[in-house]
C-alpha cells in the first residue's frame, strides 16, 4: 500500500543560515497514529510546513500517498488537515464562517459547509458558541476550533503541530477520545507533542527528531519492549536525548 507520506532526504536550511533539517528520511504507513517527538528546535515544525506546503525545502523529496509536493502540490496540499501550532485564526471571524470560509477553499459551497461542520462542532463541543467571534473562546476552545477547520474537507491525513498544549486534562482526555475515533475509521494521524505520555497512549508509531536528525522510527511497541517493557516512553526518550539538554541546562 502506498505509504500515507514518505520524506527522503529532507534538507532545510532558512534564509538566517539555520540547518533545520539535515536529511531525513520518514515513512508514514496508511492508517497509522504516529507521533513524531524531539526538544524545541528540532525540526518538527519544519518538516509538518514542507509537507503542507507552507516552508520552502532546500533538498529531498516529499510524497502525501501519490502526490509529490513539488509535481503535485495541489493534490499533495487536497491529502491534508493541519492544526497548526500556533493560533492562526480570525480573531473577529465567527466561529462558523471561519469553518466555511476554510470549506470555501476546497470549494465546498456554504450550505454544504455548515451541514458539514455541524457535526463536528458538535463532537468537539463548539457548536453552541458557533455565533460567536473567535476571540470570545477560550484557549482549549480556539484549539478545538484549529481541529474543526483541519476537519471540514475531510482530509485522510491529519497533521496536528501539539494540539494539546496548554489544554486541560479533562478536554485533553476528551480530544483523544476524539482522534482515537478518528483514526478508527481510516483518517491517517501525524502528531507532534511535548507529553510524551500523549504519544505513548495514542500513537502506534513513534519517530524521534534531534537537531534535524531522525534518531529513531519504529512502532511503540518495539520501542517499549526493547527497554524491558517497563520503562515509560518519558524516560527511554530522556536517555535517547536528555543527557545532551542536561549539559546545556547546567553548563
Ligand atoms: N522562519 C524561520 N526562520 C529561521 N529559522 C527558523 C524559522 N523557523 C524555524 N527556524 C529554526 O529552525 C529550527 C527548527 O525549528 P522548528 O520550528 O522546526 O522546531 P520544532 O521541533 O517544531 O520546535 P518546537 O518544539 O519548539 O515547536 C530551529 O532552530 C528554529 O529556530
Ligand atoms: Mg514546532
Amino acid at each position: 500500500m502506498t505509504p500515507a507520506v514518505s520524506v527522503s532526504d529532507l534538507r532545510k536550511t532558512y534564509k538566517t543560515g539555520t540547518v533545520a533539517l539535515r536529511g531525513v528520511s520518514l515513512e508514514v504507513a496508511q492508517g497509522d497514529f504516529f507521533a513524531l517527538l524531539g526538544p524545541n528546535g528540532a525540526g518538527k515544525t519544519t518538516i509538518i510546513g514542507i509537507l503542507c506546503g507552507l516552508t520552502v525545502k532546500t533538498g529531498g523529496e516529499a510524497k502525501i500517498f501519490d502526490a509529490s509536493i513539488d509535481t503535485d502540490p495541489v493534490k499533495a496540499k487536497s491529502y491534508i488537515g493541519l492544526v497548526p501550532q500556533e493560533f492562526n485564526i480570525n480573531i473577529f471571524e465567527k466561529v462558523i464562517d471561519i469553518i466555511v470560509d476554510q470549506a470555501g477553499f476546497y470549494g465546498i459551497p456554504r450550505a454544504e459547509a455548515i451541514k458539514k461542520a455541524e457535526p463536528i462542532l458538535k463532537d468537539l463541543g463548539l457548536w453552541e458558541k458557533r455565533n460567536e467571534p473567535s476571540q470570545q473562546l477560550s484557549g482549549g476552545m480556539k484549539r478545538r476550533l484549529m481541529i474543526a477547520r483541519a476537519l471540514i474537507h475531510k482530509p485522510q491525513l491529519l497533521i496536528l503541530d501539539e494540539p494539546t498544549a496548554g489544554v486541560d486534562v479533562e478536554l485533553r482526555r476528551s480530544m483523544w477520545g476524539f482522534l482515537r475515533k478518528m483514526n478508527a475509521e481510516g483518517t491517517t494521524i501525524i502528531l507532534t507533542t511535548h507529553y510524551l505520555e500523549e504519544a505513548e497512549q495514542l500513537c502506534r508509531t513513534v519517530a524521534v527528531i534531534n537537531k534535524g536528525e531522525i534518531v529513531l522510527s519504529e512502532p511503540m511497541t518495539t520501542l517499549l519492549q526493547r527497554y524491558g517493557g517497563e520503562e515509560k516512553l518519558e524516560d527511554i526518550y530522556l536517555g535517547l536525548i536528555g543527557a545532551e539538554k542536561e549539559e546545556v541546562k547546567t553548563a
